[in-house]
């Protein structure tokens, strides 16, 4: 179960503060149930956990065995919303069945050469996913490698694709009907960037290995917990310590752990906060950092750059595995001081250090700290941060489920392109 430490706002804000927020919060946190309010077409993610489809459910555990039979690699086509919780949950726990690589998060021809080596010669599938079903990175990524999957497997190859769209609209949808494709739904209610706990984050974490009832448990006992109307419930905290901290001039959240493998979240987290509050010219720029290798480049930064960041940092004690520092006879390198002592003991003690220290230099810090990372937990962490990320946006009075931003880029590079 994960904990909210605040230790690290002392001085930054009080509680007095806190509590004045407690009617913000509440109006903010019952706007994700009002039909009226900005963006109440895709608040579908906030019952998920509870209300999902059974049968796809079922269907998708089904077809993760199929795809663990009959493939040594998966590979999975999408970006933005469509990828992020499924990488992110795979770098955490990577596959123990089929290899699985992304692709069409980018338009770098050397990514994709890179992983059409991975497949060749190989037992493979794909899973494309896009909600709209025609995004140009995804769409050109898909095009390529079924042309691969066609050539290896003739007819075959449509049994080995498996298209993750909408029920009815899109030309991914119109395609895998057209071709007999096995698909699963986005629903209609539930954006990219909150839909990890629908097929689109399942299929692949199923097809690693990963139990996803656990996932969906995990899930469904934060939706449980963190629908606290109060301020004893932590989302309401952190979202009242960020949104009082971003008016102290705090402009920057930087999301930080002390594990490599969560990178990946830290790449969710700034699609999940950057696309749901960055408009109107207001929002937490998000970024991340992995500790302690960043503290060895931003660190100097964090510590005595600008003062407008603060960190939210996800410590877990048990990662899951520990070494002992072995004794040295000849103490050459003067760690001896430190041999029989477990690493992850060295690891608690830069995290203390690097809170105190930080926290001195005008950084606060909001800690997010969990027991271990299991897929249970995983699943609250995920729900917590869509729900905290849901108020948060209508406390800033924002949508947060729109992301009218994104289509300029493409805009002109359709112009570009000259696009029909
Ligand atoms: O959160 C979002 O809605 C976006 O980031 C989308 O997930 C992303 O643009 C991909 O869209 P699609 O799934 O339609 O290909």
């Amino acid at each position: 179960m994960l904990k909210l430490d605040l230790s690290k706002l002392k001085g930054f804000i009080s509680q007095a503060q806190l509590q004045v927020m407690a009617g913000e919060l509440a109006d903010a946190h019952q706007k994700l149930y009002d039909p009226t309010a900005p963006g109440a077409d895709f608040t579908g993610w906030t019952h998920l956990p509870e209300a999902y489809d059974k049968k796809e459910f079922a269907r998708i555990q089904q077809t993760a065995k199929e795809i663990q039979q009959h493939s040594d690699v998966l590979v999975v086509v999408g970006i933005g919303g469509s990828y992020l919780g499924a990488r992110a949950a795979l770098e955490v726990f990577p596959s123990r069945g089929p290899e699985i690589y992304f692709v069409g998060c980018s338009l770098s021809p050397n990514e994709l050469n890179k992983v059409m080596a991975k497949v060749e010669g190989k037992r493979w599938s794909i899973n494309v996913i896009s909600k709209s079903g025609g995004t140009t990175e995804p769409a050109i990524a898909f095009r390529l490698f079924r042309d691969l999957l066609v050539k290896q497997y003739g007819p075959e190859a449509d049994r080995r694709i498996y298209a993750t769209t909408d029920k009815a609209k899109g030309a991914l949808k119109t395609l895998a009907d057209a071709n007999g494709w096995e698909t699963f739904v986005v629903p209609d209610d539930v954006g990219g960037r909150y839909s990890v706990l629908t097929a689109v984050g399942l299929l692949p974490i199923a097809v690693g290995g990963s139990d996803i009832t656990q996932l969906m448990e995990g899930a469904h006992q934060a939706m449980v917990r963190f629908d606290q109307r109060s301020m004893d419930n932590p989302v309401w905290q952190y979202v009242a310590a960020r949104n009082l901290l971003y008016r102290q001039g705090k402009k920057i959240e930087l999301f930080c752990s002390y594990e490599p493998s969560y990178t990946f979240l830290g790449e969710w987290l700034k699609q999940l906060f950057g696309e749901s509050e960055g408009k109107d010219g207001l929002g937490l720029f998000p970024a991340s950092a992995q500790f302690t290798t960043d503290l060895h480049s931003l660190g100097q930064y964090i510590q005595e750059g600008e003062r407008n960041l603060f960190e939210t940092v996800l410590y877990v004690d048990d990662t899951g595995f520990d070494l002992d520092i072995p004794y040295s006879n000849d103490n050459g390198d003067n760690l001896n001081y430190l041999a029989g002592k477990p690493l992850s003991f060295v690891r608690e003690m830069a995290f203390q250090g690097t809170l105190s220290a930080h926290f001195d230099g005008g950084a606060p810090s909001l800690v997010l700290r969990m027991p271990q990372m299991d897929v249970s937990t995983l699943g609250e962490l995920f729900y917590f941060f869509e729900l905290s990320c849901g108020i948060s946006g209508h406390v800033l009075k924002v949508n947060p489920f729109n992301q009218p931003g994104v289509e300029a880029y493409k805009k002109n590079m359709f112009a570009l392109l000259g696009r029909p």
